[in-house]
């Protein structure tokens, strides 16, 4: 039984990450055999490059996946800590699960839950009280023990936990199965050392730590071999790779070498602020396989919310990183904003305002802040006298502000679409485009995963459409 701890994934020392080299014990081939398993992904690109490693696990245990609960043996809730409401969504199928296994009378059915949930106390409070039937809870730092804990549960009657407070380690060779042939996430630095207040990455997903430069080119070498098109490197600060290393190489260094293995498109996300180097600039305008898109949150334009949200950088600051990233030909650049952090006055709220007047993003993430146990923020969020409906309401014309500007940048352009499969609406497709703006257009199914282009027509609220040029 190992339980989380908000102290203990608060803490950071200098002791050096291990580099581990996980093998799949042959002893857990056969568990999964004539079985059927539900996996349910929520939260960020990290969470779903996790669950390309679950099913890979899974994969290599002979269970096969399947989309219908009901007929299901194992069901994996694979979750996310970062708002109230990705809390909510979590609970409400733990719910509904309970209900499957109480109706349906599956008593042999196993229910797990991971990700960054699991490694809060108050998760693991609220399912010793409330969702007891769950069978075992694990953390970010131990998904490699999936069979291993799937064959305990087995023998268990009480939920078992298995979370580590950890600053964290570096495991390879975790077995993938990848959502897409035609493009791949590539993890290059897990774990977070920036502790904004409001945030609870830190303490879910531990320290900072970069994986090797080789051991990130040989993964996308490999990719090229087998035909992929466009690899995302993954980091909750993907700007900050190597730091922790000490060799001297950083993101700029590792763009050039992943450019040179010709993969077609290179992205990565999330880049903050603080951490942009001109050089980084350099390469990513020197490198026609680096795309030109670059997510940069924002968070506050208000210094004084700024300071408080403990971002380490003034508006001033991130103006005269965007001007410079705006150099870069035909480059498109998002954000993330948070309205309704604790004391944030109609002043602070009208210089965020401002700035998106000043930015123009191709398109923002907005969120009302929320507050997350155990991080500073909470604290002054007790005493916060701004109704909801105020912040509701700034959303409300921050979002109109947004998508005006989404729906200016979007007209008259030629996309170079990389296409991703089926849209929603039938008989069309749908891809991105180098600057990643998500388009559906009429075409053949025989286009997916090759690289179009693609005149935009239309723009909705968030999406785009278009017709193939020949
Ligand atoms: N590492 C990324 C962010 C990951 S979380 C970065 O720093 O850019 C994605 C976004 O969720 C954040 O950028 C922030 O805008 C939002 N967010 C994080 N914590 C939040 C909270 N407590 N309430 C509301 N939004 C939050
Ligand atoms: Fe959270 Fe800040 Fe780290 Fe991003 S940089 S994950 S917002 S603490
Ligand atoms: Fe959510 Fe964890 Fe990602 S909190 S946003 S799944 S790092």
């Amino acid at each position: 039984m190992n339980l989380p701890s908000i102290v203990e994934a608060r803490k950071r020392t200098n002791e050096k990450p291990k580099f581990i080299n996980y093998k799949f014990e042959k002893e857990y081939s056969n568990l999964g055999k004539n079985k059927k398993y539900v996996l349910k992904t929520y939260g960020c690109q990290m969470n779903e490059h996790d669950s390309e490693n679950i099913r890979g696990l899974l994969n290599k245990m002979n269970y096969e996946e399947t989309s219908d609960m009901e007929e299901a043996d194992l069901i994996i809730l694979n979750t996310c800590s970062i708002r109230e409401n990705a809390h909510n969504k979590a609970f409400g199928m733990l719910g509904r699960i309970k209900h499957l296994k109480e109706e349906l009378n599956k008593k042999d059915l196993i229910v797990a839950l991971c990700g960054c949930m699991a490694q809060e106390e108050v998760t693991v409070s609220e399912i010793k009280e409330k969702y007891k039937f769950v069978d075992f809870v694990f953390g970010t730092h131990n998904l490699s023990e999936l069979p291993k804990l799937i064959s305990e549960a087995k023998e268990s009657k009480k939920t078992l936990f298995s979370v580590y407070s950890i600053e964290g380690n570096v495991i390879e060779g975790i077995p993938f199965k990848r959502d897409y042939k035609h493009k791949a996430y590539v993890n290059i630095i897990y774990g977070c050392n920036k502790f904004c207040t409001y945030c609870i990455v830190p303490y879910t997903r531990g320290k900072e730590r970069s994986r090797l430069k080789e051991e990130i080119i040989k993964e996308v070498e490999d990719l090229v071999k087998s035909g992929y098109q466009e690899v995302t490197l993954l980091g909750q600060n993907v700007n900050a790779y190597g730091t922790d290393l000490g060799l001297g190489y950083d993101l700029a260094d590792l763009l050039i070498e992943v450019a040179n293995t010709k993969i077609p498109r290179i992205r990565f996300v999330t880049s903050h602020p603080w951490n942009f180097t001109d050089r980084m600039l350099e390469v990513i305008k020197s490198y026609p396989n680096i795309m030109p898109y670059i997510h940069l949150p924002l968070q506050s334009g208000s210094d004084r919310i700024l300071k408080l949200m403990g971002r380490r950088y003034t508006s001033e600051e991130y103006k005269r990183l965007f001007d410079k990233i705006k150099l870069i030909p035909n480059v498109t650049v998002t954000t993330d904003i948070i309205v309704g952090f604790p004391g944030e006055t109609e002043e602070d709220f009208a210089e965020t305002i401002k700035m998106v007047e000043y930015c123009k993003y191709d398109g923002a993430y907005t969120f009302i802040y929320s507050p997350r146990v155990g991080t500073p923020a909470a604290k002054l969020y007790e005493q916060d006298k701004t109704p909801i409906e105020v912040k509701e309401e700034r959303l409300y014309r921050l979002n109109k502000l947004v998508n005006e500007y989404y729906l200016q940048s979007n007209l008259k352009m030629i996309g170079i679409v990389l296409v991703d499969g089926l849209s929603t609406k039938e008989n069309e497709l749908c891809g991105y485009t180098e600057n990643n703006k998500l388009v559906n257009f009429p075409g053949d199914k025989e286009l997916i995963g090759k690289i179009v282009k693609v005149k935009i027509e239309d723009a909705k609220s968030f999406s785009l459409d278009g017709v193939l040029v020949e």
